[in-house]
């Protein structure tokens, strides 16, 4: 898989991708994330990116020419399944819609700023919308983080013990049951019986009887 994210600000997404299991999935070549900064596309002597919204009013909007140029040129080289924007009133983001995307060839993560993007570019050349939750941050750098994440670990080999996504909250629309680990006992508090007992259908049970009982609380709505 190959993820193209266009930002404004490069150096936001830096230490996200070169760390830890991103930085792991990229090595084994397992993907490829490229990141643009968008300011390489102005044929503004300044480099801007942004203008005045038509029609007066506060905030800048990103222009429609630097992205197009970027654009155009990723597709000059491969075509993408998806253009996504990165925006507060895009569609929530989800556990079903990180492992559609994961199956994905190639995506663009389009990171909005300022005011957003001139609407053309919505339009025109963006085919789904991506909020990471209803509350505005200052740019969709961190949200495009939180996608690529939740994507790149849900690629085959990506994780060593290939279940582990697998048995991620959400994946089975409930929750995790809880985890222990040693010791057994600490302090007086206790790890529960069953997980010390052996038996693994008995455990299976458990902890199966547990993320029912967790997703009740706490995700009444998924009943
Ligand atoms: N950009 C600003 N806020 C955002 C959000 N909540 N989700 C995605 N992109 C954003």
């Amino acid at each position: 898989m190959r993820i193209d994210i266009i930002t404004c600000l490069p150096r936001l997404l830096e230490s996200p991708f070169n760390d830890s299991i991103l930085k792991r999935a990229q090595d084994k070549g397992r993907v490829e994330v490229y990141i643009h900064d968008l300011r390489d596309y102005s044929t503004d002597k300044h480099k801007k990116i942004d203008d005045y919204a038509f029609g007066g009013g506060a905030g800048m909007v990103m222009m429609i020419e630097p992205i197009d140029r970027c654009i155009r040129e990723l597709k000059s080289s491969q075509s993408y399944d998806e253009i996504i924007y990165m925006s507060p009133d895009g569609q929530q983001f989800s556990q079903s819609m990180a492992n559609e995307l994961s199956l994905k060839k190639n995506i663009i993560l389009l990171c909005g700023h300022y005011k957003g993007v001139d609407e053309r570019v919505r339009e025109h050349y963006i085919t789904r919308e991506i909020s990471i939750g209803d509350y505005v941050l200052s740019g969709g750098e961190l949200a495009a983080a939180v996608v690529a994440d939740a994507i790149i670990r849900l690629i085959p080999g990506v994780l060593n013990d290939e279940t582990s996504a697998l048995t991620d909250s959400f994946q089975d629309g409930l929750v995790a049951p809880p985890v222990y680990t040693r010791p057994a006992e600490y302090d007086g508090l206790k790890v529960p019986e069953v997980l010390l007992s052996g038996h693994e259908k008995k455990i299976e049970e458990w902890r199966f009887e547990q993320s029912v009982k967790r997703t009740k609380q706490r995700r009444p709505e998924k009943e």
